[in-house]
């Protein structure tokens, strides 16, 4: 079997550390996601996967965030038979083959170049799925993209490798170009920025962190038409009694009662009449 060699730096690195998270989690007998594509994608990376910088305990976080945003993210597709469905910062995400939509529902995995020529590399196509090499702050990334439809956006671990006014500017563009939408995904506060820049997967892969969303109303604020819908944390209660140790459930359960909750959190936004 052919190996790929990879030799990322900064953000693009990172999706080495979510996805080397989700082989593990496929390998373990109480495993969340079961997910095969991402086990054998990493068998096929020729690359140390130490240099990630990831840290035992934020493996599982990385999982059962994936987890959650596939449980919401199924939640629109159940609701809308035609959708375009954007998957920026996609990485090597395999969630549109966890997901297994239907044809009808046009799915684009979009990412930096280098990052795309490897899933090109690693993952199948499939009708419907088409995939894009383009940072997602690019202002002409939606000219070919058909706005007849409802979209459903998902960024997950992205919203904070992108510079404040471009990622702005992405949502701004993303309203104006489709008649509704969905936008799943999860932000960090000014404190939560702060503590990821110096520790882990972020600091390993050098990358400088900029976007901090400490109140989630300013961002509908900031994009017209934007509605904020819903702030929501990972691991959720189930999820934290399965798969986090006693101590470890404590310190969380902690974290979310506390001032600091919104160090890292999901959230959900939507504009037009789709939700
Ligand atoms: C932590 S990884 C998350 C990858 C994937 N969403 C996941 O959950 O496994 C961050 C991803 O965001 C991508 N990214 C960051 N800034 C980007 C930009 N401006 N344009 C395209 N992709 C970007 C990186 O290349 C990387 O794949």
């Amino acid at each position: 079997m052919d190996r790929e060699k990879v030799d990322l730096t900064g953000a693009p690195a990172t999706m080495l550390a979510t996805l080397y998270s989700k082989a593990v989690d496929s390998r373990a007998p109480d495993s969340v996601l079961h997910d095969e594509t991402a086990a054998r994608a990493v068998d096929r990376i020729e690359y140390d996967f130490s240099r990630t910088g990831l840290r035992e305990r934020d493996g599982i976080s990385a999982v059962v965030r994936s987890k959650e945003f596939d449980r919401r993210a199924q939640a629109v597709l159940d609701r809308h038979a035609e959708l375009t469905v954007l998957h920026l910062g996609c990485g090597l995400d395999t969630r549109v083959y966890r997901l297994d939509p239907p044809s009808t529902v046009a799915w684009y995995d979009i990412d930096y170049p280098e990052v795309i020529e490897l899933r090109r590399r690693l993952y199948p196509e499939r009708p419907g799925l088409r995939m894009i090499g383009s940072s997602v702050t690019d202002p002409v990334l939606l000219a070919d993209i058909p706005g007849d439809r409802p979209v459903l956006v998902i960024m997950e671990g992205v919203t904070l490798y992108l510079r404040t006014a471009e990622g702005l500017a992405t949502f701004r563009r993303v309203v104006e170009h489709f008649p509704a939408g969905t936008l799943i995904f999860d932000g960090y506060s000014s404190a939560g920025i702060w503590v990821q820049q110096r520790t882990g997967v972020v600091k390993a892969s050098g990358s400088r962190l900029e976007w901090a969303i400490d109140d989630p109303g300013e961002l509908a604020r900031e994009v017209p038409g934007l509605v904020f819908d819903q702030e929501w944390w990972f691991p959720g209660p189930a999820d934290l009694r399965a798969h986090y140790p006693w101590a470890q459930r404590q310190v969380l359960r902690a974290l979310f009662a506390s001032p600091f909750k919104r160090l890292g959190r999901g959230l959900t936004y939507h504009f037009g009449s789709a939700s």
